[in-house]
């Protein structure tokens, strides 16, 4: 059976699934989602970039502020660093991360202990062959996060391929967006709210659907934060990813939602070439496309200063990069020919593109409230 046709009968069989089930099945299927079908979905082979595919620049840029991170712990915590990389895919990020530390950071490298929690089972079964030699520095892979961390979490573009609820404003007050079948094809359905959770989240923010608005309400992402700062003892968290402060997000700019498919290198947004296509792209091709949805960078920070978590920073990727040294004599891993070199930095730094799409936050617990290199031009958002 394809994905299509089980997802049609569990509707027929269960009533409308929310986007959230919809977005879980489609990406998360075990031997039929999307991400669970292979050991990497980006890069030129795959849908879509993200910087590690730029490459090994940004990891060995990472490497660098974790070697701060590192520092800043002090002598306790010398001889052992976690890191735990959530979302690692294959482990490449992890990969450009090790080479660099092993080179320019031998202290750091040394005392690393990494995990790479991963939820899909082919990207997990390809973590020993992307690390090489470094596997000795690995301790797990495992689609669970462990149970304590002194060190640094750390995640990039993990929570926006997080299952997301997606809500309308209609006359008749706030609706839930679900996923219907007709005939053969995929519908959207307004219907009351699922949870009681997805009103409380919106009214937390003060945000205002206008009518006919829609937008995205990411439930997991916020439970992910929590749930990675109830593990982290001591230490950092740096997540990475492309959204908005709330204020943006929910306002008259993204009033159609950011729900946005990738596949093959092509994106569809929300609602584009919806009546061409005969429905909205997020709804088709389960299984063999991309669904995200952008941050909402508010809820996140919120959530973990709830847990505890210090603000450190949250600036964009171009500020980020450049704090950690981009531009000069930026470490550079493996042997890079200078003008790919040149061309990889421009294309993660250079603002309009992911420079600016993409945020970093930096929290920490137990480590005070120190500027970091990554935070450096200060909070930009
Ligand atoms: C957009 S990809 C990013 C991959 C990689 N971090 C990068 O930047 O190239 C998102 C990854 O997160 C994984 N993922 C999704 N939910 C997860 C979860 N709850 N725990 C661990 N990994 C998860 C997906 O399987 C996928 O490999």
């Amino acid at each position: 059976m394809t994905l299509h046709e089980l997802i049609a009968r569990r509707i027929r069989l269960g009533g409308p699934l929310t986007t959230a089930t919809f977005m879980e099945l489609a990406l998360y299927h075990p031997g039929l989602g999307y991400y669970s079908r292979a050991p990497r979905r980006t890069g030129r082979a795959g849908d879509f970039f993200t910087s590690v595919d730029v490459g090994p620049q940004f990891g060995a840029l990472l490497a660098r502020q974790l070697d701060e991170m590192y520092r800043l712990l002090g002598p306790s915590c010398a001889d052992r660093f976690d890191v735990v990389e959530a979302g690692a895919a294959n482990g490449q990020l992890a990969r450009d991360i090790l080479d660099t530390a092993e080179s320019d950071f031998p202290a750091l490298y040394r005392a690393i202990r990494l995990t790479l929690v991963e939820a899909s089972a082919p990207a997990r079964a390809a973590h020993l062959d992307t690390l090489g030699h470094h596997s000795r520095r690995l301790v797990a892979s495992s689609d669970r996060m462990p149970d304590e961390v002194q060190g640094v979490i750390l995640a990039n573009e993990l929570l926006d391929a997080l299952p997301t609820h997606a809500v309308a404003m209609t006359a008749d007050g706030l609706r839930e967006i679900m996923v219907d079948v007709e005939e053969e094809r995929f519908v959207e359905r307004a219907a009351p709210p699922s949870t009681p959770d997805l009103a409380r989240y919106l009214d937390r923010l003060d945000a205002r659907l206008s009518p006919g608005g829609r937008g995205e309400v990411n439930l997991a992402a916020v439970e992910w934060v929590q749930d990675a700062a109830r593990r982290l003892r001591l230490g950092f968290m740096l997540l990475i990813d492309y959204g908005h402060p709330a204020e943006r997000l929910y306002s008259g700019s993204h009033s159609t939602g950011t729900l946005t498919t990738f596949r093959r290198h092509t994106t569809s947004t929300p609602v584009s070439d919806t009546e061409q296509q005969g429905g909205p792209p997020w709804l088709a091709h389960p299984g063999e496309q991309d669904i995200t949805a952008h941050v909402d960078w508010t809820s996140i920070r919120t959530a973990a200063a709830d847990e505890g978590l210090a603000l450190l920073g949250l600036t964009d990727q171009t500020h980020f990069l450049l704090g950690l040294g981009a531009l000069d004599n930026a470490p550079t891993g493996a042997d890079t020919p200078s003008v790919r070199h040149r061309l990889a930095l421009k294309t993660l730094v250079v603002p309009g593109g992911l420079g600016s799409t993409h945020h970093a936050l930096m929290l920490g617990r137990g480590v005070g409230t120190p500027t970091l290199a990554g935070g450096a031009f200060k909070t930009r958002m």
